[in-house]
């Protein structure tokens, strides 16, 4: 019999909360001290907005100081946010900015090691234990996603396989023959690689695979079961950016699968209006703000994710939770008023039982008003429909999205393998309207 191992990786996950806000106020303090005396972008905005690091006596004093964004990034690029001399930058990583430039992070001799830890920390949290065989698919190179996963799994002790995302085809050859315990990869790319195995002749609820850790883009709780479903395994959701560290953020626990525990050690989050930039309490939706603890190349202040979402209380681990991304305070599209987000639609989707999760939203005007079309794909079991039946789910789904969001849709219905499918983060939406 296998000696049971403990749930947490690190002690400090299940210590007592008084015991993370101390490590969490003395490493706030040292963070925007380092980032006032060695970044001249943070020492003109503390200065302007009349705060300096030494006002920091508690943890609710951060909210005094100023949000970074993209936009930062953007005005100090590609170097001008680092925090150290440029050679003991050991590692650059860039993930899209607002224009055309890219937005550009580096990491520390010490970066890469905490990351590499906290990786581990995540991929323990999922069930993972030395030995284990991990597939990984998240994309390699400047996307933080393969290679932080990468290292995440060594440093736990496992044996990577690192794909990177494509070549569908090989990606089910060697999941069947090399028969990996773990698979990272996004939520939409994992379905793909289940249509592939089943395009082949194979049973993707026979593989080998017991957990997949998906994140990258938002995904929800119905397309959580349908990869458990169809895969048998369990998906667990491994939420992170590039300007925070990578993946590895925050990650669910498999025992409870009741969204990311943050890795409040060295993250500290907070949620504000994302109008008003006001804090809001937990358990209320806003966007999700994050001060990095622990970095040094790139330390983070008040980074605005533009991500939706709530503070969850702890439940397994000392350390908070946050609930699944509803969507971006930038994604956000308003058609006739109504606010959409691709996500909900994704969710009236999946409920109809011919539809597959493979659909794009398309926005176009007409004269003044936006139009906003959704074109969805059967499931290739329902590949022999008649016209009218295609009709009628059309007419069913549009009525349910109607009814559910609030926004009057046109439906396509499309025959299965039509959408053009992502290697990566899915493109859900395709903005037709004259710029
Ligand atoms: O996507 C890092 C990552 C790689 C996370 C692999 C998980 C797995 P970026 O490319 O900088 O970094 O994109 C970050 O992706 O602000 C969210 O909008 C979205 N995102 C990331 N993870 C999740 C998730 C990586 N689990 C942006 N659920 C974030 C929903 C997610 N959205």
């Amino acid at each position: 019999m296998a000696a049971a191992t403990p749930a947490n990786y690190d002690p400090i996950e299940v210590a007592s909360r008084d015991e993370i806000s101390a490590l969490q106020l003395e490493r706030l303090k040292s963070t925007l001290a380092h980032a006032y005396n060695n970044v001249n972008h943070y020492k003109a905005k503390f200065d302007a907005a009349g705060v300096h690091p030494d006002d920091l006596k508690s943890l609710a004093d951060l909210a005094k100081f100023p949000f970074t964004s993209k936009i930062d990034l953007r005005d100090t690029y590609p170097f001008g946010m680092f925090a150290v001399p440029r050679e003991k930058v050991l590692r650059i990583h860039a993930s899209s900015g607002t224009t055309g430039k890219p937005t550009v992070v580096g990491y520390t001799r010490g970066d890469l090691d905490r990351w590499a830890d906290l990786g581990a920390r995540s991929i323990y949290a999922a069930g993972g234990r030395p030995g284990h065989k991990v597939h990984n698919s998240y994309g390699y190179g400047l996307f933080t996603g393969g290679l932080g996963a990468h290292y995440g799994a060594e440093r736990l002790g496992c044996t990577v396989i690192p794909f990177g995302g494509g070549q569908t085809e090989r990606q089910v050859q060697l999941i069947v023959d090399f028969e990996p315990h773990i698979i990272m990869v996004t939520p939409s790319y994992m379905l793909a690689i289940a249509d592939e195995f089943e395009r082949q002749g194979l049973d993707p609820a026979k593989t080998s695979l017991a957990v997949g850790m998906h994140g990258a883009e938002p995904w929800t709780q119905v397309m959580r079961e349908e990869i458990e479903r169809r895969l048998n395994i369990d998906a667990v959701d491994i939420y992170g950016l590039s300007e925070v560290m990578g993946p590895g953020v925050a990650s669910e626990c498999i025992e409870s699968k009741d969204g990311p525990v943050i890795w409040e050690d060295h993250f500290y989050p907070e949620i504000v209006d994302p109008t008003t930039g006001a804090p809001m309490p937990d358990g209320q939706l806003g966007e999700l703000v994050f001060t990095s603890l622990t970095k040094e190349a790139l330390p983070i202040i008040r980074y605005r994710t533009r991500d939706l979402t709530t503070l969850l209380p702890p439940t397994s681990r000392s350390m908070r939770r946050m609930g699944k991304i509803t969507g971006r305070s930038d994604d956000m599209l308003i058609i006739r008023g109504v606010n959409v987000f691709p996500s909900q639609i994704e969710e009236v989707v999946l409920k109809r039982p011919s539809l597959s999760p493979h659909y794009l939203l398309e926005v176009s005007r007409e004269g003044h008003l936006d139009d906003l079309a959704v074109l969805v794909e059967l499931k290739p079991s329902h590949a022999n429909a008649t016209k009218s039946e295609r009709q009628q789910v059309a007419m069913e789904l549009q009525h349910h999205i109607k009814s559910y969001i609030g926004v009057t849709t046109e439906v396509r219905i499309v025959d299965a393998g039509s959408i053009e499918r992502s290697i990566g983060k899915a493109k859900r939406v395709i903005d037709k309207r004259p710029k």
